[in-house]
């Protein structure tokens, strides 16, 4: 545990008064239990000289001696210290008799623990507190170890806790007669007790990250150390009722309390008042807290606030020169941000300038996205992203766009990793970039696309963007302008296949789920050879999700099921065509058939709902080469007769929407303008409202323009496409096309696993997330409406979709952080992120 300490101590006189030498106790014991990583002292007027100086019980002391007078003293102690005993009962007793009470020490010790033994007062103990003691032991049979917790147990829970600014500690007899005290008095009362037992015990101060119910805050602490044969000296809590591990900070531990006083000293003048006060604040955090200062904090994207910064955080950070004098909000600050975003035209422009913010200063990027996501989302995502990847190679990239990870990595996996992420992870997202967007191989640029899925993470949801990473893995490239490209940055050789392959993959997701352990896996654009085959090997590992399988899916049945309930028909009345039978393809098909057989079919029946169609033309039972993934959707070879196959053998689109009349026509084929006049009129000859979605992406290779799918369907279309596009004028109305944009499911999901630290992403998950989707989408409600959310919306969407999800993982008891659903909608609050700046402490 790491602790980041701030302690003031002032005292006031009623009139110049001249300071003895003081003694200042506030620098944290440096041991085996706790390394001090940083500790200043400081005088608000400077002494006229300081000290530092071994005391009797072993720590370090401050004497400090003035020669003016002064009215006040003020002293500020700042101290960061590792505290590194996790476990307080990792001992055991080594000397025969010390098993029970009262401890008997072997001579040699017993000489050197005597002033721990008879206290140093030299005052014997009370003898009701010894009786006390007494009977407290035998109610466990005088086991030691039984014996030292159940002191601290009977204090915490019997006595009256109360807070007490200063004085010296109240005598331990005083204390037990009240059944109340500070934790400085129930630790004088502990340390008596033991003594009477037979224990060294002693009297120690510090700082503890808890505090007693009873006190609101933070304030200097008092324990006891036991000296056990085995164990050594041991803290235990009584205010606390605890054995002490790493919740607490040493200043000073002594025989005699007065030697751990954190400042002894005296003024001189008669009747002069005198006041004290004092703060403390305490931060305990599992890892190392960031002190960094100056243009190292500038550096930092998740640390950076420009112009954000208040007055004293910028004296506190060493910034006071380093930015421009005024203070601004985010607000006008994104407002500048806006002016030089409009100034720029090309979409590759805007993406670079705001590749920049985000570099710099992640809390203005994001709430740029907030304020602005209608324009600034087509420029980080799709469809800029596309064109951003293809010259990968031809624009500068500053080394802090993700992890890179070669085979030649492989034996070290887990290190790059820790050493890439300066703190937890929570979310990885990896490509190997073989099918990125429309536009198949794109080698080491597909980090890119991480990067845009990242962005719109943080954006819908509120993923904390400082706990995500990037990470492509680098296994080469089968792209032949790549290969020859002198300017191409990554690995140069042929796409590395078969076991070597798999052993790559296999190795960086164990050092995932051994160094990030609950991180959610996201997988993006593997291809159509490797997605489908990687997600069912590794989804039980660790919680995994293929964006172009199960969020594609989602999104485009998402559509499906709106369009259904918007004409008020059953999904099992739809005959639906899939052309393009690839990654995204055979996903909607997959999912298509869950929710057909969920609406009551047969598995058989719902398969015949479906007819896909790829390369060679309609799958049919026993054709060749069929992908793997896409056999269960052949048409059965009996089928063959009642089409009628083109010139080349195959059963074309128009044969097909001919013979089948499809209600649904989905395109993934990435091939521009095959959803052509001939095919949609012939849809629309048999379908009074047919539903088309062509999803290919970029927005050339669309299978169709929504425009020519209202003119061709003389408006009776309910379209989504891949792409984004303009609102079509009709009978003089603008029509808005609704994207089948997966920033509509996969965020909520993503985020709603990682807040409830979902175990595994299940096909219930992503249903739950798509029925909360298609609840949301317009058309579901009018038809005539857009047949997906305005991107507008998208946040809200993204919360609906993330509580569904999280819902539904606790009711599957696959949620580790909530046990109900209420309990996951607090997860999902609690691990929200909102670009903002808030004061730093
Ligand atoms: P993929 O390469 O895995 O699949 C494309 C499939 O189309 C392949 O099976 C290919 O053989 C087939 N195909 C190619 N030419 C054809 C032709 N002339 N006739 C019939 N089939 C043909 O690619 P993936 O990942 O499935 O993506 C496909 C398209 O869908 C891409 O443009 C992608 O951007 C888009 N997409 C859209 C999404 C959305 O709108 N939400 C989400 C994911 C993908």
């Amino acid at each position: 545990m790491f602790f980041e300490i701030h302690h003031e101590l002032h005292y006031r006189y009623g009139r110049p008064v001249f300071l003895e030498p003081h003694t200042l106790r506030l620098t944290p014991r440096q041991d085996g239990t706790q390394r001090v990583l940083s500790h200043t002292l400081q005088l608000s007027d400077p002494a006229d000289g300081c000290s530092v100086v071994l005391e009797p019980g072993g720590g370090d002391a401050t004497v400090c001696w003035f020669s003016d007078l002064r009215q006040r003293l003020s002293i500020r102690s700042t101290a960061v210290v590792e505290t590194l005993r996790q476990n307080p009962f990792d001992w055991i007793l080594t000397e025969p008799g010390s098993q029970t009470l009262p401890m008997a020490y072997p001579p040699v010790q017993a000489q050197a623990l005597a002033p721990f033994l008879a206290g140093g007062t030299g005052d014997p103990v009370d003898d009701t507190v010894a009786r006390w003691a007494a009977a407290l032991a035998a109610e466990v049979e005088h086991r030691t170890t039984d014996v030292l917790m159940h002191l601290a147990d009977r204090i915490h829970h019997t006595f009256h806790h109360v807070g007490r600014f200063d004085g010296e500690p109240m005598p331990a007899a005083e204390t037990l007669a009240q059944r109340q005290g500070a934790c400085r008095d129930t630790a004088v009362l502990y340390v008596d007790a033991c003594r009477s037992l037979g224990l060294a015990a002693r009297f120690v101060s510090g700082y503890s990250m808890h505090h007693p119910p009873e006190v609101s805050e933070h304030e200097l602490h008092a324990w006891a150390e036991v000296w056990l044969p085995g164990g050594g000296w041991r803290g235990y809590d009584p205010s606390l009722g605890l054995a002490v591990a790493d919740g607490h900070v040493v200043l000073a531990a002594t025989a005699d309390h007065r030697l751990a006083a954190p400042v002894s000293g005296h003024y001189r003048g008669t009747g002069v008042s005198s006041e004290f006060s004092y703060t403390t604040r305490i931060r305990a955090t599992p890892s190392e807290p960031d002190r960094r200062r100056g243009t190292a904090v500038l550096a930092d994207p998740l640390l950076n606030r420009d112009t954000g910064f208040s007055h004293r955080e910028r004296r506190a950070l060493g910034l006071e020169a380093l930015l421009p004098a005024a203070v601004e909000t985010l607000d006008v600050q994104v407002q500048r941000v806006w002016e030089g975003f409009c100034r720029l035209q090309g979409s590759l422009e805007r993406f670079t300038y705001l590749s920049r913010l985000r570099r710099s200063n992640l809390t203005l990027f994001h709430a740029f996205l907030r304020d602005h996501v209608e324009e600034a989302l087509p420029v980080v995502y799709t469809p800029t992203v596309g064109a951003v990847i293809e010259g990968f190679g031809h624009a500068h990239q500053p080394p802090d766009l993700g992890v890179y990870l070669t085979p030649e990595h492989q034996g070290q996996l887990p290190e790059l990793l820790r050493q890439a992420a300066p703190g937890p992870v929570e979310l990885v997202l990896v490509t190997d970039g073989a099918g990125i967007l429309g536009l198949g191989d794109q080698g080491v640029g597909g980090i890119q696309i991480c990067q845009g899925k990242l962005a719109v993470y943080t954006l819908c949801s509120g993923l904390h963007p400082g706990r995500a990473l990037a990470v492509t893995l680098d296994v080469g490239t089968d792209r032949a302008s790549l290969l020859e490209d002198p300017l191409y940055p990554g690995l140069r050789r042929p796409r590395l296949g078969g076991e070597a392959y798999d052993a790559f993959v296999d190795a960086f997701v164990a050092a995932v789920a051994e160094v990030f352990p609950g991180a959610f896996l996201h997988w993006e654009d593997f291809g159509n050879r490797q997605a489908r085959r990687l997600l069912e090997r590794h989804r039980q590992q660790l919680p995994s999700f293929n964006d172009d399988i199960q969020g594609t899916s989602g999104v485009a049945a998402a559509a499906v099921l709106a369009a259904c309930q918007g004409l008020g028909q059953e999904l099992t009345q739809q005959r639906i065509v899939i052309f393009g039978a690839g990654t995204a393809g055979c996903g909607i098909a997959d999912r298509l058939v869950r929710l057909l057989e969920a609406a009551g079919l047969e598995p058989a029946e719902a398969r015949a709902r479906l007819w896909a169609i790829d390369r060679a033309g309609l799958l049919i039972e026993g054709e060749p080469d069929i992908p793997p993934a896409a056999q269960t959707f052949a048409r059965p070879a009996a089928e063959r007769g009642l089409f009628q196959a083109g010139g080349d053998g195959g059963i074309g689109l128009l044969e097909v929407v001919r013979r089948v009349r499809p209600t649904v026509l989905i395109g993934t084929s990435t091939v521009r303008g095959a959803f052509s006049r001939e095919v949609v009129e012939a849809m629309a000859s048999a379908t009074p409202r047919p539903v088309i979605l062509p999803l290919s992406n970029p927005t050339s290779l669309a299978e169709a323009t929504p425009a020519d799918l209202l003119q061709w369907t003389d408006g009776r279309v309910l379209v989504a496409t891949g792409s984004p596009f303009a609102p079509v004028p009709w009978e003089g109305v603008p029509r808005v096309i609704g994207q089948c944009n997966n920033c509509f499911l996969y965020p909520g999901l993503g985020f709603a696993c990682v807040a409830v630290g979902a175990r595994q992403v299940t096909d219930e998950m992503i249903d739950a997330a798509l029925k909360a989707l298609a609840a949301a989408i317009p058309a579901a409600r009018d038809p005539g409406q857009p047949l997906m959310p305005p991107l507008s919306e998208v946040r809200a969407v993204s919360r609906a979709v993330a509580e569904a999800v999280a819902v539904t993982a606790v009711e599957q008891g696959l949620a580790r952080l909530a046990a109900s659903p209420a309990e996951a909608l607090a997860c999902l609050d609690r691990a929200s992120w909102e670009p903002s700046y808030p004061p730093l402490d």
